[in-house]
């Protein structure tokens, strides 16, 4: 079975959940489940990389809705790192639709809406490469060792081909 490494993944705190006062609900999801930030900021975001951020859907009739909603409010975006963590924020995050995702996931919890479904998490390891690329300079994001590492994970795991 294929090595499983550290990754790093990108999340997107929107304005919906900035302006409900769930920001810290979410970094704490994020964080009680044993992911590492290594980089946060608050931005706001404007038409141009959102048409970047958003490319797979500028053509869509609700684009400039999304554009319009993104870019009125600041956002928080987030660096966060662990083993197969791309996979593991967009299972924490929950489907795109907030009424129909699964309760326990920070949309089926937290969110109704489409649109106003509290996060983005990037959805492959390439595109997370290419969205912290986008969100972040070099310098803004931190290798650090996180104390509780060695409590969340068991000893060399992820440096060993997993059996699973
Ligand atoms: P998408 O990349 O399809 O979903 P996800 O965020 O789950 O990866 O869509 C990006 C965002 O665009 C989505 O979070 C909310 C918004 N959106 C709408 O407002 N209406 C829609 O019909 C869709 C599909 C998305």
């Amino acid at each position: 079975m294929a090595k499983k490494r550290q990754e790093r993944t990108l999340v997107i705190i929107k304005p919906d959940a900035l302006n409900r006062g769930l920001a810290g609900e979410i970094i704490h999801r994020f964080e009680r489940k044993g992911l590492k930030i290594v980089g946060i900021k608050m931005i706001q975001l404007d038409d141009i990389i959102l048409a970047e951020h958003y490319a797979h859907l500028v053509d869509q009739p609700f684009f400039p809705r999304i554009a319009k909603f993104m870019s009125e409010w600041p956002v928080i975006v987030m660096a966060l790192e662990g083993l197969e963590a791309v996979n593991s924020v967009r299972l924490l995050t929950g489907e795109t639709l907030g009424r129909h995702a699964d309760a326990g996931t920070i949309r089926g919890d937290y969110s109704m809406s489409v649109q106003a479904n509290i996060v983005h998490a990037s959805d492959s390891i390439e595109n997370a490469r290419k969205e912290l690329a986008r969100f972040f300079k070099p310098e803004e994001l931190f290798d650090w060792n996180c104390l509780d590492s060695q409590a969340i994970y068991a000893e060399g795991e992820g440096e060993e081909d997993d059996d699973e």
